[in-house]
């Protein structure tokens, strides 16, 4: 009998970072696998659509926890996905990124004895006000092999004294997914929808608490948003959290404007299609930050740190914060054409899957 691997996703970034490892461990064909989702997004939009786009299976087990406050959640998370374990024990469990479903399913089968694989291990803000740092320092506590995507992880895991053995730079398995998903991505030519030209328009998310909980922040930023957009029409996919914290704001959010274009979340080859036909993106996104580095789109981070620093030293990210001065002195440099085109990232080759698949098998072997 092979040995059994859970693959675990519960929020959207998950499920870009799963779909190339499942591809890959079925390649593989070392281990059987089962897919469980938590349930911490929900929303056709936030989920099916993208199991639908990057052809994941449906998931075997569905833990239905639906969002809450990070203690609840996480709770939630961490009973059911217990409860499953107990009725059907993997050979080990496989998590991504830093959403809570990460912590919540790494923490349940540690304590079970079950190895725990960790997909992007080792990335640090340094910002323990981030939910997603407290919950990279406590999955990659508890991992037994820690996948890594950029130098900078293999570098804090040494310095936080993880044994090296448990620890391998296999690369970024998110750009896995754009590699292989860019030409469709393409044919959607999202921005012609919408009356746009490449390059005649700005790209822009925001979804971090720290930008969108406070609504004088976000009262700012929106506000920014307005005025920039009446140099370069702005279309800006808004997150679920972001539409509710907005609700209240005089210069808002609302759909049907015509040079800051609000919709709602994007699937994935749409936002792929819009990113990378835009002039600038302006995002606190992770993901978007990778994915503008290889895409080559300037991209304006707004956030004081990053977890994710080969995007700034190899790639196009800058880090601006939510201070509206440095952002447009940013926006005119990107105008002006100063900005970095980025250069190539070692291992963000589209191989990142196969690599983590292997690194499974041999563990496991
Ligand atoms: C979560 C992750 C964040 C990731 C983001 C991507 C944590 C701590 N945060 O943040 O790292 O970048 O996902 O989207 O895990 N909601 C819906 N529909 C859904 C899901 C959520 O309307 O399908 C609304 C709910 O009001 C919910 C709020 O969005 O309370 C926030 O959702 P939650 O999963 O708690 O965090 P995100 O902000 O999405």
């Amino acid at each position: 009998m092979k040995p059994v691997v859970d693959l675990v996703a519960g929020a959207r970034p998950n499920f870009m970072k799963l779909a190339p490892v499942q591809r890959a461990v079925a390649a593989l064909g070392a281990q059987d696998f089962r897919i469980v989702h938590t349930g911490q997004h929900y929303d056709a939009q936030m989920n099916d659509v993208f199991f639908e786009e990057l052809g994941i299976p449906a998931p075997d087990f569905h833990l239905e926890v639906g969002s809450g406050s990070h203690g609840a959640q996480t709770a939630r998370i961490l009973e059911r996905y217990e409860a499953h374990l107990l009725a059907n024990r993997p050979d080990a469990t496989v998590v991504f990124g830093d959403v809570n479903s990460t912590v919540a399913c790494a923490l349940a089968a540690v304590k079970l004895g079950v190895p725990v694989v960790h997909v992007e291990a080792g990335l640090r803000s340094f910002d323990r006000t981030m939910p997603e740092e407290i919950n990279r320092l406590c999955t990659d506590a508890v991992a037994d092999l820690l996948l890594v995507s950029e130098p900078s992880g293999v570098a804090n895991l040494r310095r936080e004294g993880v044994d090296e053995s448990k620890v391998k730079l296999v690369g970024n398995v998110m750009i896995d997914t754009l590699m292989s998903q860019l030409p469709r991505a393409r044919e959607r030519a999202a921005a012609a929808r919408l009356g746009l030209a490449p390059k005649g328009y700005g790209f822009v998310t925001l979804h971090r608490p720290s930008n969108v909980d406070d609504p004088e922040v976000l009262g700012r930023l929106v506000g920014l948003l307005h005025e920039l957009s009446r140099e370069l029409p702005l279309v800006f996919p808004v997150h679920p959290r972001t539409q509710n914290a907005a609700k209240g704001l005089a210069q808002g959010l609302a759909p049907g404007q015509e040079r800051l274009l609000c919709l709602g979340p994007q699937p994935y080859l749409d936002t792929i299609s819009l990113v990378s036909d835009a002039a600038v993106v302006l995002t606190d996104s992770g993901g978007l930050q990778e994915e503008c580095s290889v895409l080559g789109v300037p991209c304006l981070t707004l956030r004081e740190n990053t977890e994710r620093p080969v995007t700034v030293e190899l790639g196009t990210s800058r880090l601006v914060g939510n201070d509206l001065e440095r952002i447009r002195a940013a926006w005119r440099d990107v105008r002006s054409g100063a900005w970095s085109t980025g250069g190539a990232i070692p291992f963000w080759d589209g191989h990142a899957g196969e690599r983590v698949a292997q690194a499974i098998a041999d563990r496991l072997a």
